[in-house]
């Protein structure tokens, strides 16, 4: 996938995640502020009536002094109107002083015993809410009064407000997830633009640069092969225009080579892993040998990937090609695949200078080289693993590495195979 279409994915996921934060933090605080008013709200109206119930008893002289004077009837009838539309969806009680249920109004079923002290309890089936408050004349205990409000209906409200609130988030993230993809998509568009000119740019100077620097390499290398036409003092001045030469044409092939990782339509097809480890192995066994490294390699003969065989040539050349330069004399290189569950793991191990945990995270950057390796590899441009990164990444495949200093780094490289 171009790089162009992963920022806009981001880009786009980004402003959806942010979005949805606080479209649900907006859901969560109307549901909690709404639900905690209706909370209230119960147990002010069940107080209320209460209140009222015991506002609403009259004795007279004789019965106050009579704890059981205090009667129901007298209370139901004295209950205030507004109180009174309360109690058709509420149940009231009215208990003496020794706690015996002397009458009651409403059809809700209340299932706890009498709480003496003043309180609310929270009853669960039926749902309902219930309010029991003493009723004292001066310190004389006449009785209890009890009301129970059945939740049923809140119950329902609250549910029907969860459904809406979520039915309402959805609809509203994917109106605003659509909104953002297409507002992503609009200011993208001229820095792909420009991605675009600057990835043809990079490969049409690359190949515009390709033959006069082979054409200085070869006039260069044609003097060197003839000493004796040259004086004496120019020899050293030829062998420095030969060697600056091949380095711009090494320069120029990766650079070409990291244009066309995301430009081109590649042709794929079933490459074998063991073929391509071998020709990679061929090509840099003269430097190997050179630098006195063992190359063994351990991969089974039937791992396929669908992939460009240049490509997968590139990925395995670098991290060997790395391998071996990074790796002081006398030293091992390892090839090893194997294949975990639907993908191929390659590994490339070495016994070489390792790297930094610090540089760990900057390897992958464009010309970034570690100073030590300068010394192993004098003329690296610090672009192969930018190069193989790319690579990896274009066919959905994972690049990771595990290295330690002065003992040795191995990189894991992970592809979809196609057939075991
Ligand atoms: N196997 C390794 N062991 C130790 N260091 C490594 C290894 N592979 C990569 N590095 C470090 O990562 C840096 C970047 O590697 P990369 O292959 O991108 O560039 P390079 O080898 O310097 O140059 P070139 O572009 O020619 O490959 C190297 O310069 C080196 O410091
Ligand atoms: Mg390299």
């Amino acid at each position: 996938m171009p790089n162009s279409d992963k920022i806009e994915i981001r880009l786009t996921l980004l402003n959806a995640a942010v979005f949805a934060a606080v479209l649900v933090s907006f859901a969560v605080t109307v549901f909690v502020v709404v639900v905690d008013k209706q909370n209230q709200d119960s147990h002010a109206d069940v107080r209320k009536l209460a209140d009222a119930v015991i506002a609403s008893i009259d004795f007279d002289e004789d019965k106050t002094r009579n704890p059981n004077s205090a009667q129901p009837d007298l209370i139901m009838s004295a209950m205030p109107d507004s109180s009174s539309q309360l109690l058709q969806a509420m149940k009231l009680q009215w208990f003496n002083y020794k706690q015996q249920l002397i009458a009651e109004k409403g059809s809700f079923t209340i299932v706890p015993a009498l709480q003496t002290t003043e309180g609310f309890q929270d009853q669960v089936n039926p749902k309902g809410i219930i309010f029991s408050k003493p009723v004292f004349d001066g310190d004389r205990l006449l009785g209890y009064v009890r009301v129970a409000q059945p939740l049923d209906k809140q119950e329902r409200f609250v549910s029907n407000l969860l459904m809406g609130l979520c039915f309402g988030t959805a609809a509203a993230l994917l109106i605003a997830g659509g909104g953002v993809f297409f507002l992503v998509t609009q200011s993208i568009r001229p820095l792909r633009k420009n991605m675009l000119m600057l990835r043809q740019f990079t490969s049409d100077a690359s190949h515009e640069l390709r033959t006069p620097v082979a054409v200085i390499r070869s006039n260069s290398a044609v003097a060197l092969k003839y000493p004796d036409g040259i004086r004496d003092g120019d020899k050293e001045k030829f062998q420095m225009i030969s060697s600056a030469a091949q380095q711009m044409q090494r320069l120029i092939e990766s650079l070409l080579t990291l244009s066309k990782a995301e430009n081109v339509s590649k042709e794929k097809s079933n490459v074998n892993l063991l073929q391509v480890v071998q020709d990679a192995r061929q090509s840099l066994m003269p430097l190997a040998d050179e630098q006195i490294i063992k190359v063994e390699f351990l991969v089974p003969p039937n791992l396929q990937l669908l992939i460009c065989r240049d490509d997968l040539f590139s990925i395995i050349s670098n991290l060997l090609e790395n391998a071996i330069r990074y790796t002081p004399p006398g030293g091992w290189v390892k090839i090893q695949a194997a294949s975990e569950k639907e993908r191929v793991v390659l590994t490339v191990q070495d016994s070489g200078i390792g790297i930094a945990s610090e540089h760990i995270d900057k390897i992958f950057d464009r010309f970034w080289r570690a100073d030590k390796s300068r010394t192993f590899h004098g003329s690296g441009q610090g672009l192969g693993l930018t190069i193989t990164k790319r690579l990896v990444e274009e066919y959905g495949g994972t690049i990771l590495v595990y290295s330690k200093l002065d003992s040795g780094t191995t990189f894991k490289v992970l592809l979809n195979a196609i057939e075991f």
